[in-house]
Protein backbone atom coordinates (compact mmCIF):
# COMPACT_ATOMS: atom_id res chain seq x y z
CA UNK A 1 0.00 0.00 0.00
CA UNK A 2 1.35 3.34 -0.49
CA UNK A 3 1.79 5.67 1.99
CA UNK A 4 -1.54 7.75 3.21
CA UNK A 5 -1.22 11.58 2.30
CA UNK A 6 -3.65 14.34 3.18
CA UNK A 7 -5.43 14.15 0.28
CA UNK A 8 -5.90 11.10 0.35
CA UNK A 9 -7.75 11.82 4.08
CA UNK A 10 -9.70 14.71 2.29
CA UNK A 11 -11.14 11.92 0.03
CA UNK A 12 -12.22 9.98 2.10
CA UNK A 13 -14.03 12.55 4.10
CA UNK A 14 -15.74 13.81 0.34
CA UNK A 15 -16.54 10.03 -0.56
CA UNK A 16 -17.70 9.66 3.75
CA UNK A 17 -15.46 6.52 4.12
CA UNK A 18 -14.68 6.68 7.86
CA UNK A 19 -11.26 7.79 7.90
CA UNK A 20 -9.35 5.26 10.77
CA UNK A 21 -6.80 6.48 13.37
CA UNK A 22 -4.81 4.32 15.90
CA UNK A 23 -2.13 5.10 18.65
CA UNK A 24 1.12 3.22 18.27
CA UNK A 25 4.23 3.79 20.53
CA UNK A 26 6.68 1.52 19.67
CA UNK A 27 8.13 -1.27 17.50
CA UNK A 28 5.67 -4.03 17.73
CA UNK A 29 2.43 -1.79 18.50
CA UNK A 30 3.45 -0.12 15.35
CA UNK A 31 3.85 -3.11 13.24
CA UNK A 32 0.34 -3.77 14.38
CA UNK A 33 -0.94 -0.88 13.11
CA UNK A 34 1.05 -1.68 9.87
CA UNK A 35 -0.63 -5.21 9.53
CA UNK A 36 -3.77 -3.70 8.71
CA UNK A 37 -2.33 -2.02 5.87
CA UNK A 38 -1.83 -5.69 4.51
CA UNK A 39 -5.15 -7.38 6.01
CA UNK A 40 -8.07 -8.72 2.99
CA UNK A 41 -10.40 -5.82 2.06
CA UNK A 42 -14.05 -5.55 3.58
CA UNK A 43 -16.94 -6.97 1.70
CA UNK A 44 -17.81 -4.65 -0.93
CA UNK A 45 -21.67 -4.65 -0.51
CA UNK A 46 -20.53 -3.47 2.98
CA UNK A 47 -19.09 0.17 1.32
CA UNK A 48 -20.93 3.18 0.34
CA UNK A 49 -22.67 2.80 -2.85
CA UNK A 50 -20.62 4.41 -5.50
CA UNK A 51 -20.28 4.50 -9.44
CA UNK A 52 -17.85 1.90 -9.61
CA UNK A 53 -19.19 -1.92 -10.11
CA UNK A 54 -18.60 -4.66 -7.33
CA UNK A 55 -15.80 -6.21 -9.31
CA UNK A 56 -13.61 -3.31 -9.62
CA UNK A 57 -14.85 -1.57 -6.77
CA UNK A 58 -12.56 -1.02 -3.84
CA UNK A 59 -14.61 -1.88 -0.81
CA UNK A 60 -13.05 0.00 2.04
CA UNK A 61 -9.95 1.24 1.91
CA UNK A 62 -6.94 -0.91 3.67
CA UNK A 63 -5.37 -0.15 7.23
CA UNK A 64 -5.15 2.76 9.54
CA UNK A 65 -5.40 5.67 7.69
CA UNK A 66 -3.00 7.73 10.55
CA UNK A 67 -0.92 5.77 12.82
CA UNK A 68 -0.58 7.99 16.42
CA UNK A 69 2.14 9.14 18.79
CA UNK A 70 -0.15 10.27 21.17
CA UNK A 71 0.93 11.64 24.57
CA UNK A 72 -1.30 8.98 25.93
CA UNK A 73 1.78 6.55 25.68
CA UNK A 74 2.76 8.94 29.09
CA UNK A 75 0.22 6.72 30.88
CA UNK A 76 -0.42 3.98 29.26
CA UNK A 77 3.31 2.66 28.27
CA UNK A 78 5.15 4.91 30.68
CA UNK A 79 3.38 4.46 33.75
CA UNK A 80 2.75 8.56 34.41
CA UNK A 81 -0.04 10.04 36.13
CA UNK A 82 -0.52 12.42 33.41
CA UNK A 83 0.14 13.86 29.82
CA UNK A 84 2.48 16.83 31.80
CA UNK A 85 5.19 14.44 32.98
CA UNK A 86 6.18 13.56 29.29
CA UNK A 87 9.01 15.61 27.99
CA UNK A 88 10.01 16.18 24.11
CA UNK A 89 12.86 14.31 24.38
CA UNK A 90 10.95 11.36 25.67
CA UNK A 91 8.38 11.71 22.65
CA UNK A 92 11.00 11.89 20.24
CA UNK A 93 12.39 8.43 21.54
CA UNK A 94 9.00 6.79 21.08
CA UNK A 95 8.28 8.52 17.77
CA UNK A 96 11.67 6.87 15.74
CA UNK A 97 10.76 3.34 16.93
CA UNK A 98 7.03 3.85 15.49
CA UNK A 99 8.54 5.27 12.46
CA UNK A 100 10.53 2.16 12.41
CA UNK A 101 7.53 0.32 12.29
CA UNK A 102 4.85 1.92 10.42
CA UNK A 103 5.60 3.01 6.63
CA UNK A 104 2.10 2.73 5.33
CA UNK A 105 0.08 5.32 7.48
CA UNK A 106 -0.09 8.83 7.80
CA UNK A 107 2.53 9.41 10.58
CA UNK A 108 1.26 11.46 13.69
CA UNK A 109 2.74 13.06 16.79
CA UNK A 110 1.16 15.02 19.67
CA UNK A 111 3.18 17.85 20.70
CA UNK A 112 3.86 17.44 24.36
CA UNK A 113 2.80 19.48 27.26
CA UNK A 114 4.67 22.73 27.96
CA UNK A 115 6.56 22.47 23.97
CA UNK A 116 4.42 25.57 22.52
CA UNK A 117 2.85 27.28 25.63
CA UNK A 118 5.81 30.02 25.79
CA UNK A 119 5.85 30.97 22.62
CA UNK A 120 4.90 30.25 19.14
CA UNK A 121 8.62 29.68 18.38
CA UNK A 122 8.70 27.25 20.65
CA UNK A 123 6.16 25.37 18.85
CA UNK A 124 7.55 25.63 15.92
CA UNK A 125 11.14 24.20 17.08
CA UNK A 126 9.32 21.18 18.81
CA UNK A 127 7.60 20.34 15.76
CA UNK A 128 10.60 20.64 13.68
CA UNK A 129 12.22 18.27 15.87
CA UNK A 130 9.35 15.86 15.71
CA UNK A 131 9.77 15.99 11.79
CA UNK A 132 13.39 15.95 11.40
CA UNK A 133 14.30 13.14 14.70
CA UNK A 134 10.83 12.13 15.39
CA UNK A 135 10.49 10.88 11.35
CA UNK A 136 6.97 12.20 12.01
CA UNK A 137 4.90 13.26 9.08
CA UNK A 138 2.52 16.08 10.85
CA UNK A 139 1.39 17.29 14.35
CA UNK A 140 -1.30 17.46 16.87
CA UNK A 141 -1.45 20.15 18.86
CA UNK A 142 -4.57 20.85 21.35
CA UNK A 143 -6.10 23.66 21.76
CA UNK A 144 -8.34 26.45 20.74
CA UNK A 145 -7.77 29.75 19.61
CA UNK A 146 -5.04 30.61 21.15
CA UNK A 147 -3.38 28.36 19.16
CA UNK A 148 -4.17 29.78 15.92
CA UNK A 149 -1.07 31.46 15.40
CA UNK A 150 1.53 28.48 16.12
CA UNK A 151 -1.19 26.71 13.96
CA UNK A 152 -0.91 29.12 11.01
CA UNK A 153 3.17 29.66 10.85
CA UNK A 154 3.40 25.86 10.92
CA UNK A 155 1.15 25.76 7.95
CA UNK A 156 2.89 28.31 6.18
CA UNK A 157 5.91 26.46 6.57
CA UNK A 158 4.91 23.13 5.50
CA UNK A 159 3.97 20.82 9.17
CA UNK A 160 0.82 19.80 8.46
CA UNK A 161 -1.17 20.27 11.59
CA UNK A 162 -4.37 18.66 13.42
CA UNK A 163 -5.88 20.48 15.77
CA UNK A 164 -7.36 18.92 19.42
CA UNK A 165 -10.68 20.25 20.49
CA UNK A 166 -12.92 19.63 22.85
CA UNK A 167 -11.61 17.20 25.78
CA UNK A 168 -8.28 18.19 25.72
CA UNK A 169 -6.34 15.95 28.32
CA UNK A 170 -3.08 18.59 28.82
CA UNK A 171 -5.43 20.50 30.25
CA UNK A 172 -7.58 18.14 32.41
CA UNK A 173 -6.04 20.33 35.63
CA UNK A 174 -7.72 23.09 34.23
CA UNK A 175 -10.95 21.47 33.27
CA UNK A 176 -11.03 19.81 36.66
CA UNK A 177 -10.26 16.29 35.08
CA UNK A 178 -11.40 14.51 31.84
CA UNK A 179 -14.91 15.59 31.50
CA UNK A 180 -16.80 16.01 28.21
CA UNK A 181 -17.04 19.05 26.19
CA UNK A 182 -19.89 20.86 24.83
CA UNK A 183 -22.84 20.04 26.51
CA UNK A 184 -24.09 23.35 27.63
CA UNK A 185 -24.60 26.32 24.98
CA UNK A 186 -21.30 28.70 26.20
CA UNK A 187 -18.87 25.75 25.99
CA UNK A 188 -20.50 24.25 22.83
CA UNK A 189 -19.86 27.72 21.21
CA UNK A 190 -16.27 27.36 22.05
CA UNK A 191 -15.84 24.06 20.51
CA UNK A 192 -17.28 24.92 17.37
CA UNK A 193 -15.54 28.64 17.35
CA UNK A 194 -12.64 26.68 18.14
CA UNK A 195 -12.97 24.39 15.03
CA UNK A 196 -13.83 27.11 12.49
CA UNK A 197 -10.61 29.18 14.22
CA UNK A 198 -8.49 26.23 13.60
CA UNK A 199 -9.47 25.14 10.11
CA UNK A 200 -9.60 28.69 8.93
CA UNK A 201 -6.07 28.53 10.19
CA UNK A 202 -4.78 25.54 8.27
CA UNK A 203 -5.54 22.62 10.04
CA UNK A 204 -5.66 20.02 7.77
CA UNK A 205 -7.61 17.88 10.02
CA UNK A 206 -9.67 18.62 13.63
CA UNK A 207 -9.53 16.00 16.51
CA UNK A 208 -12.45 15.76 18.47
CA UNK A 209 -12.53 14.18 22.24
CA UNK A 210 -15.26 13.72 24.42
CA UNK A 211 -18.28 15.83 22.40
CA UNK A 212 -21.82 15.00 22.49
CA UNK A 213 -21.99 12.85 19.04
CA UNK A 214 -24.88 15.42 17.68
CA UNK A 215 -22.57 18.35 18.00
CA UNK A 216 -19.75 16.79 16.52
CA UNK A 217 -22.14 15.47 13.84
CA UNK A 218 -23.65 19.13 12.99
CA UNK A 219 -19.83 20.59 12.97
CA UNK A 220 -18.27 17.55 10.66
CA UNK A 221 -21.63 18.52 8.30
CA UNK A 222 -20.32 21.91 8.26
CA UNK A 223 -16.35 21.84 8.20
CA UNK A 224 -14.56 21.53 5.18
CA UNK A 225 -11.83 19.76 6.48
CA UNK A 226 -12.31 16.23 8.50
CA UNK A 227 -12.96 15.48 12.13
CA UNK A 228 -11.78 12.46 13.81
CA UNK A 229 -13.13 11.60 16.85
CA UNK A 230 -12.91 10.08 19.87
CA UNK A 231 -15.98 9.69 22.68
CA UNK A 232 -17.44 11.93 19.07
CA UNK A 233 -19.93 9.55 17.82
CA UNK A 234 -20.25 7.90 14.33
CA UNK A 235 -20.80 10.84 12.55
CA UNK A 236 -17.31 12.55 12.86
CA UNK A 237 -15.15 12.27 9.60
CA UNK A 238 -13.21 8.97 11.32
CA UNK A 239 -12.62 7.72 14.38
CA UNK A 240 -9.35 7.14 16.60
CA UNK A 241 -8.66 4.76 19.96
CA UNK A 242 -5.58 4.25 22.04
CA UNK A 243 -4.41 1.31 21.05
CA UNK A 244 -3.35 -0.41 24.52
CA UNK A 245 -6.74 0.67 25.54
CA UNK A 246 -8.42 -0.99 22.54
CA UNK A 247 -6.81 -3.99 22.79
CA UNK A 248 -7.47 -4.44 26.42
CA UNK A 249 -3.87 -4.01 27.84
CA UNK A 250 -4.99 -1.89 30.65
CA UNK A 251 -6.37 -2.95 33.70
CA UNK A 252 -6.41 -0.38 36.29
CA UNK A 253 -8.09 2.52 34.48
CA UNK A 254 -9.52 3.48 38.15
CA UNK A 255 -12.45 1.75 39.72
CA UNK A 256 -13.32 -1.65 38.23
CA UNK A 257 -11.00 -0.92 35.47
CA UNK A 258 -13.69 0.47 33.03
CA UNK A 259 -12.16 3.50 31.28
CA UNK A 260 -14.28 6.31 29.75
CA UNK A 261 -17.43 5.45 27.80
CA UNK A 262 -16.26 6.23 24.98
CA UNK A 263 -13.75 3.02 24.69
CA UNK A 264 -14.53 -0.57 23.12
CA UNK A 265 -11.99 -3.05 24.17
CA UNK A 266 -11.81 -5.57 21.02
CA UNK A 267 -9.40 -8.24 22.48
CA UNK A 268 -8.54 -8.79 26.39
CA UNK A 269 -4.65 -8.74 25.80
CA UNK A 270 -3.84 -7.91 29.11
CA UNK A 271 -6.06 -10.94 30.53
CA UNK A 272 -3.51 -13.30 27.95
CA UNK A 273 -0.56 -11.63 28.87
CA UNK A 274 -1.69 -12.46 32.77
CA UNK A 275 -2.58 -16.18 32.11
CA UNK A 276 0.93 -16.68 30.10
CA UNK A 277 3.10 -15.02 33.02
CA UNK A 278 1.64 -17.22 35.59
CA UNK A 279 2.07 -20.84 33.23
CA UNK A 280 5.23 -19.92 32.72
CA UNK A 281 6.30 -19.42 36.43
CA UNK A 282 4.40 -22.19 37.04
CA UNK A 283 5.98 -24.52 34.64
CA UNK A 284 9.10 -23.19 35.87
CA UNK A 285 8.91 -24.09 39.14
CA UNK A 286 7.03 -27.41 38.36
CA UNK A 287 10.04 -28.18 36.09
CA UNK A 288 7.42 -28.63 33.23
CA UNK A 289 9.41 -26.26 30.84
CA UNK A 290 11.86 -26.42 29.10
CA UNK A 291 10.85 -29.71 27.64
CA UNK A 292 14.22 -32.21 26.81
CA UNK A 293 14.11 -32.50 22.94
CA UNK A 294 11.46 -29.24 21.81
CA UNK A 295 12.98 -26.54 23.88
CA UNK A 296 16.88 -27.94 23.74
CA UNK A 297 20.21 -28.47 21.85
CA UNK A 298 21.47 -31.78 21.53
CA UNK A 299 25.33 -32.16 21.82
CA UNK A 300 27.08 -35.74 20.33
CA UNK A 301 27.98 -38.11 23.05
CA UNK A 302 31.64 -37.87 21.14
CA UNK A 303 32.20 -34.22 21.62
CA UNK A 304 30.30 -34.59 25.57
CA UNK A 305 32.97 -37.12 26.34
CA UNK A 306 36.00 -35.55 24.74
CA UNK A 307 34.64 -32.46 26.58
CA UNK A 308 34.71 -34.59 29.91
O1 LIG B 1 -2.62 10.93 23.06
C1 LIG B 1 -3.52 10.31 22.47
O2 LIG B 1 -3.49 9.06 22.34
C2 LIG B 1 -4.61 11.08 21.89
C3 LIG B 1 -5.81 10.32 21.48
C4 LIG B 1 -6.58 9.90 22.68
C5 LIG B 1 -6.63 11.11 20.57
O3 LIG B 1 -4.51 12.26 21.80
NA1 LIG C 1 -2.86 13.17 23.14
Amino acid sequence: RKKRTILDLQALKRKNVPITMLTAHDFPSARFVESAAHAPLLPVDAADSSSTTAATAPAYPRGVDICLVGDSLAMVACGYTSTSELTLDEMLYHCRSVARGCTTSLLLADLPFGTYYASVDDGVRAAVRLVQEGKMDAVKIEGGEEIVPLVRRLTDVGIPVMAHIGLTPQRQAALSGYRVQGKTVSSALKVWHDAQALQDAGAFALLVEAVPSRLAAWMTERLRVPTVGIGAGARASGQVLVQLDMLGVDSDLGAGGKGPRFLKRFADVGEQARRAVRDYVEEVRMGTFPVEGDHTYPMSDEAFEGFL
